[in-house]
């Protein structure tokens, strides 16, 4: 049987840990999770060391400076692990015939517009993080033929921190919320999103079907802001906690964030044949994760 090696970076995250859940799912790759002690991304030779010695058919680049807050007074090292270590990674991924699935985000848009984001749209980031990430996405482009960079926005899951998990928390601990209603997005399950990564690996390496490279847009289904978002949670949590909204401008904040960030995932539904669920099918998905999570511990 042929070996698939598949290297996951960043592998202790958000995405990764979702990417190692599901990783059961696919018998035909062989994961490789290095998480940052294992791989600093930022440790070109370390890169590159690795990449030879593995020789995976594909990288799952998840590693990122992801404190949108703290990227602002940080800037050198969000451009090294955003931008540069990425390059690092599309190097050798090229130089080692390795497919690279790059992830990056709605902030590489500014927001002012009124129409959800297709790839094709100005990209113009308000934040340092955003403005890394859209650097990383055009060093992968540039270095890496064979890459996938794949922009989603507000994921979330049912462990670790995150917007879901804070909600929970603050409701339980303060009896309301408010919430910020002026961001609109699309909130994304982190687990449905690793599930179709691994689905879309699955179709190019395994079945050999041919889908373009390129940048895609995934998110799930409909819009959101922070203050629905927050709004679905408690309603599917059960609890009877108000929630209300609040302006972006009621909150000290270092890095500004696009106003409607939604993003066109067209491409994706049609290159990929792969469906996106809505996003409160999503909710609910990850809340049945969190109740199995609960049950375990
Ligand atoms: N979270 C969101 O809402 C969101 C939205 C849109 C796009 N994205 C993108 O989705 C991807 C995954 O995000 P996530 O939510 O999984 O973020 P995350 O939970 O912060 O995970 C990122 C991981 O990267 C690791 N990392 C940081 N610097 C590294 C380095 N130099 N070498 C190796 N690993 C390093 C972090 O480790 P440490 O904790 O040890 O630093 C962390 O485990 C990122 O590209 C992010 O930009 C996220």
């Amino acid at each position: 049987m042929e070996v698939n090696p598949i290297l996951i970076t960043g592998a202790g995250g958000q995405l990764g840990r979702e990417l190692q859940r599901h990783a059961a799912a696919f018998p035909d790759f062989d994961f490789v999770f290095a998480d940052h002690k294992t791989l600093d991304t930022t440790v070109e030779s370390w890169v590159h060391k690795m990449l030879d010695e593995i020789k995976p058919s594909a990288v799952i680049h998840c590693a990122a400076y992801t404190n949108v807050e703290r990227a602002e007074d940080d800037p050198e090292n969000a451009i090294l692990t955003n931008a540069a270590a990425a390059g690092f990674v599309a190097d050798a991924c090229h130089k080692n015939g390795a497919l690279m699935i790059h992830v990056s985000t709605d902030y590489v848009f500014d927001g002012k517009g009124s129409m959800p984001y297709t790839e094709q749209d100005q990209v113009n980031p308000l934040s340092v993080y955003g403005e890394s990430k859209l650097e990383g996405e055009r060093l992968v482009d540039g270095k890496c033929e064979r890459s996938i960079i794949i922009r989603t926005s507000w994921l979330y899951s049912a462990s670790g921190h995150n917007f879901f998990r804070t909600m929970l928390r603050l409701a339980k601990e303060k009896g309301e919320l408010r919430v910020v209603s002026d961001q609109i997005a699309s909130p994304t399950y982190a687990g449905d999103f690793a599930l179709d990564i691994l689905k879309l690996l699955h179709k190019i390496l395994i079945r050999t079907e041919h889908v373009e490279y390129g940048t895609y847009q995934y998110t799930q289904l409909g819009e959101a802001s922070w203050f629905d978002f927050a709004r679905e949670i408690i309603h599917q949590s059960g609890m009877d906690v108000p929630v209300y909204p609040v302006k972006t401008g009621g909150f000290q904040t270092r890095a500004m964030r696009p106003a409607y960030s939604k993003m066109n995932c067209d491409k994706w539904i049609n290159n990929t044949n792969i469906p996106l669920k809505t996003w409160q099918d999503g909710l609910a998905a990850c809340f049945d994760e969190y109740k199995t999570l609960s049950t375990e511990h």
